[in-house]
Formats: structure tokens, C-alpha cells, sequence
């Protein structure tokens, strides 16, 4: 036998990170880059704001560019934007030993970091992180990647930059919400690995405080993904203590369309499993609410909205960190220190399930106002079971609604009464209504101790133009009798709902115009625990 042994070794490169260092990049890039060309890979928002300024700093120190400006946002991670950019870069001539520069968030710097490492077999590139989750995250460990219509980074790559320079002074032109994003990521390195670091933050009480420390801030996290990442280059091991909070994250991401920014949902997620690990007696008693005090004192949520649960369970079913039946979820034996359990699919709803609030949604109104269809389609995108309230009564009672009308409408109405004491004790479901319901306040009191209660407002004529009459007993006399029936009822509706939405255009639009709705009256509710 004859044996040859391959070394790779992997590349050294540095992080520098000072306020005011993009004023002299051209300087910066220098000191690793001999060539002239390069191509700089930037968004539409970063070069408004500081294309001139890179433009004319690098030119002045001899470079020669190309800037490719791409869209801001997720969709720009594309297959699609790749195929341009690498377009650009070939009709540019770049070659294998000219640079790439990436400049921007971490889709830029994901995107532009895979055609680096693709185009020609790999060329050099140097990240310049703008927004705070890039400069304490996604700048640091070489994962690059863009999406794919069947989910989020689905082909990358590992592949480190000869640089990253980061100042912190770019964040002065961030977005609020994307300083809060970044701000979740910094909580979860303090949460598993630094106890003096999460108690420094605890005492940061305003937003210049945090701007004042925010040099240190980003070194101190910088450090913590470095250990990490350096343990585990290939994310085969040690490097999932970085997803704490994220099997939550993902799944609330997922089913409230992104409405959750990355870092809240993120933080939602740390909050609400430290919080299941504690109960469990998995962790120190007292660290759930340090994390909910220290999100409270930077203003971001840490409540889960209760229609989520769903989502989250089915999205941790089918994520592709799942290996063979086992999920390990990242917790924390207390603040600084990470623990990881493995625990089994079929465990997860007991697990993670137990004690999530999980509200029924209710929803009321006329006869043909859409209560099935809406039912259904929101059914479908929260992963819910849909209960439609005359199908079970008539199931339960093994008569038809026409059969207990026929004896009298009490009959029916007692029904109705007995049926929402029942489904109220229910969890999580959606629960499509008889047009009635509202005659008894009593059955929408019921209802309401575990729901959410949701106005469908069709207009009238709409309503008209297309119900079948014949199969709802109070409208036997034809269309006549719901104009007074909508008349008679309108004013309930409204009064006993917690949300209204209009029923008008497509059905899945309205369904998402709910889900929003839902959503904006469980961050304004109080009572989420
Ligand atoms: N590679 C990794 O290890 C890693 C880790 C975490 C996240 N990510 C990826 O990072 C992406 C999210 O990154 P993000 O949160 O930075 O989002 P982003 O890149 O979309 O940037 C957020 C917004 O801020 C704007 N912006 C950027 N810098 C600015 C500045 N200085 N001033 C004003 N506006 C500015 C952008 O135009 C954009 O609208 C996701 O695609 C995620 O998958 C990657």
C-alpha cells in the first residue's frame, strides 16, 4: 500500500473593527490586495448612502472598479441575482487574482461571498458588514449562500474572506429594526457564553449607551462566534450553540410571513424555550426572566404569539438540521452556559408544547361571508384544524340543522349553546361559526375564554350576488330575509369581535390580512404569558 496525506491548511485572516475605519478602506484593503481591479458586490440602500464615498477612496488609492448594486432584501439571494452578478464579473474581466468586496448586510455579504467562492473556481474577497447582524454574525465563519424557492440557503458554501473590516460608525444610518435584529444575536452570545458580558448589557439603558459601547460590544461577540466557529469549522458540531432561540425562530419566521424581524423572532425564541427548560428543571431557576428583562430593556418582544405554536412544531418536523429521527435543542443550563438535548420527533410536542398559550381563532359573521373559505385557507397557512361549528353539531347532535329548525329554532339555538361550552375548552383550532351565534351573547362569552373572535364583513351585495339559499334554513324565503337578517345582526358582530376584516378581494390575501391582524392584537394583548 502507498499513503499520501493531503494537509490543508485553512487561511489565517483578521477582523478589524474600529469607528471611522471605512475613511480610509482604500488604505485597509490595501494591506492584503496588490492588484487594481476590483469588483465591490453592495445594495441599493448602502450605495445611496456611502457608494461616493467607497468609490472615491478606493479610486484614490489606485483601484480600479466595478460596483454592482442589487436590490435590498432576502429576494436578492437569488439563483437569479447570482447569474448577473457573475456576468458582471466576467464582462469586467476580473480574474483569479483580482478581489471581490461585499459591502452591506448579510445578504450582500452572502451573495457575494458565494460568487467569490464559485466564480473561476474561487477568488479573494473582503467583507465590509454594514448592518449589526452582519458585523457580529454572518461576516464571521465563511458561510456563504444564497436561496433557493424551496427554502433559505439551501446552496452555499464554506469559504472565509481575506478580511472583514467592520466599523461600527456605519450603524448611525441603520434602521431601528435592524439594530434590533442584530441586538437579538448579541443577547444569544451573552446567553451561552458569557455571564459578564450579558451582565454589562443588563446595564446599558438607552440607545446612545449602547452606540458609546458599541466597539466593544462587537468585539466581545466577534470573539464568541471566533471560539465557536474555530472548534467547529464545518458546522458538524459545537457550532449549533449558536442556534439557541433559533428552533423557535425559524418556525415563527415561517407563519407570520417574516412579519417577526430575524433578531425578535430569535429572541422570542430564547425567552419562551428557557422558559419550557426551566419547568422542566432543566435550567437555573430565575434565568427565563433574566432574558425576558434584558429584551425588555432594549424594547424587543418576547412574547410568542399563541397562533404560532403550530407553525413552530411542523417547521421543527422539517428542518434540515434533523438527523435521523433526533432533534437537539440548544438550551441553557443557566446564563453563559449552553447545554445541548437530544431529544426524539415524537417528544417535541410534549417537550416544547406544553403550556404555549394556544388560542382558538373564532370566526363570525353573515351567512355567505366566507367563514369556510377564510377557514380553511387560514387553516392551511397555520397548520390549524378547522372546525366547522353547523358540520359538528350536526355530527354530534347525528341530526341536520334543517331537521332541528324544523322542531324550532331554539332547538337549534340550545345546540349552538351546548357546543361552544365544548369547543371553548378546546385549543388551537379555527372554529368557522353559524351566522347565529351572536343571537346568544352567552355563546360568544363562552367562546371568548380561549379565542380570538374575528368579524368576516362581506358586503352585502356581495353576499347576495352568490349564496346558495336553499341549504340555510333562516333564508328559505329567499335573499329578502338576509338583508334583514344582516340588519338585525351587523351591530353584533362588530360589538363582539375582537377583529374586523373585510372580506373583499382574494381569498388567500384576506387570509393573510387576518393572520396580521391576529397577530397585532396578540402583541397589544396582555395577557400572553
Ligand atoms: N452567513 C452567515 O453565517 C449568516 C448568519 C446570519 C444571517 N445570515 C444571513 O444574513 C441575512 C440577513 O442579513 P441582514 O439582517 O444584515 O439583512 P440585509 O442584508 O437585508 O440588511 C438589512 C437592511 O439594511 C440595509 N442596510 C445595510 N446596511 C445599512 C447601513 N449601514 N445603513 C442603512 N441601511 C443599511 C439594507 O439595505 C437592508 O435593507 C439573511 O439572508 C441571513 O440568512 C447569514
Amino acid at each position: 500500500m502507498k499513503k499520501l496525506t493531503v494537509n490543508i491548511e485553512v487561511d489565517k485572516y483578521d477582523l478589524i473593527i474600529e469607528k471611522d475605519i471605512f475613511k480610509k478602506i482604500g488604505k485597509e484593503v490595501a494591506k492584503v490586495y496588490n492588484n487594481k481591479k476590483i469588483s465591490v458586490i453592495t445594495d441599493e440602500n448602502v450605495y445611496e448612502i456611502y457608494g461616493e464615498k467607497l468609490k472615491e477612496n478606493l479610486t484614490k488609492t489606485g483601484f480600479e472598479l466595478d460596483i454592482i448594486v442589487v436590490k435590498p432584501g432576502e429576494a436578492s439571494k437569488s439563483l437569479d441575482v447570482l447569474g448577473e452578478v457573475y456576468k458582471r464579473l466576467l464582462s469586467f474581466n476580473l480574474t483569479r487574482g483580482d478581489l471581490i468586496i461585499t459591502f452591506g448586510g448579510g445578504v450582500v455579504g452572502d451573495l457575494g461571498g458565494f460568487a467569490a467562492a464559485t466564480f473561476l473556481r474561487g477568488i479573494d474577497y473582503i467583507q465590509i458588514p454594514s448592518t449589526l447582524l452582519a458585523q457580529i454574525d454572518s461576516s464571521i465563519g465563511g458561510k456563504v449562500a444564497v436561496n433557493l424557492a424551496e427554502g433559505k440557503n439551501l446552496i452555499g458554501n464554506f469559504y472565509h474572506p481575506k478580511k472583514v473590516i467592520i466599523d461600527p460608525n456605519l450603524l448611525n444610518t441603520l434602521e431601528d429594526k435592524y439594530i434590533k435584529d442584530g441586538l437579538g444575536e448579541v443577547i444569544k452570545y451573552a446567553c451561552i457564553y458569557d455571564e459578564n458580558f450579558f451582565n454589562q448589557l443588563c446595564s446599558i439603558n438607552s440607545q446612545n449607551e449602547l452606540f458609546e459601547n458599541i466597539e466593544d460590544i462587537i468585539f466581545t461577540c466577534c470573539n464568541i462566534k471566533k471560539n465557536v466557529v474555530e472548534e467547529d469549522l464545518k458546522d458538524k458540531g459545537i457550532r449549533m450553540i449558536l442556534n439557541f432561540g433559533h428552533t423557535f425562530a425559524h418556525g415563527i419566521e415561517k407563519s407570520t410571513n417574516y412579519k417577526y424581524g430575524h433578531g425578535e423572532a430569535v429572541s422570542i425564541g430564547m425567552y419562551n424555550i428557557t422558559k419550557r427548560s426551566e419547568e422542566l428543571g432543566l435550567t437555573k431557576p430565575g434565568t427565563s426572566q433574566k432574558i425576558k428583562d434584558i429584551l425588555n430593556n432594549f424594547n424587543i418582544e418576547h412574547r410568542l404569539p399563541s397562533i404560532v405554536v403550530e407553525g413552530i412544531l411542523n417547521s421543527i418536523k422539517y428542518d434540515k438540521k434533523n438527523i435521523s429521527g433526533f432533534i437537539n435543542l440548544i438550551l441553557l443550563e443557566k446564563i453563559g452556559k449552553v447545554t445541548i438535548k437530544k431529544i426524539k420527533f415524537e417528544e417535541i410536542n410534549s417537550f416544547l408544547g406544553k403550556n404555549l398559550v394556544k388560542k382558538n381563532i373564532v370566526l363570525i359573521g353573515m351567512p355567505g361571508c366566507g367563514k369556510s373559505t377564510l377557514g380553511k385557507e387560514i387553516s392551511k397557512k397555520l397548520n390549524k384544524t378547522l372546525i366547522d361549528m353547523d358540520t359538528y353539531i350536526e355530527e354530534n347532535e347525528k341530526r341536520t340543522i334543517k331537521e332541528m329548525f324544523s322542531e324550532n329554532e331554539n332547538v337549534f339555538r340550545d345546540a349552538e349553546s351546548k357546543y361552544s361550552i365544548e369547543l371553548s375548552s378546546k385549543n388551537s383550532q379555527i372554529i368557522a361559526t353559524g351566522g347565529g351565534i351572536v343571537k346568544r351573547k352567552e355563546n360568544i362569552s363562552q367562546l371568548r375564554n380561549n379565542s380570538i373572535i374575528v368579524f368576516i364583513n362581506r358586503p352585502l351585495e356581495n353576499i347576495l350576488s352568490d349564496i346558495d339559499t336553499e341549504t340555510r334554513p333562516l333564508l328559505v324565503d329567499g335573499k329578502k330575509n338576509l338583508e334583514k337578517l344582516y340588519n338585525e345582526r351587523f351591530n353584533l358582530y362588530k360589538e363582539y369581535c375582537d377583529i374586523e376584516i373585510e372580506n373583499v378581494g382574494g381569498i388567500s390575501d384576506v387570509a393573510d390580512k387576518i393572520i396580521e391582524l391576529l397577530l397585532d392584537h396578540e402583541r397589544n394583548s396582555s395577557d400572553l404569558k
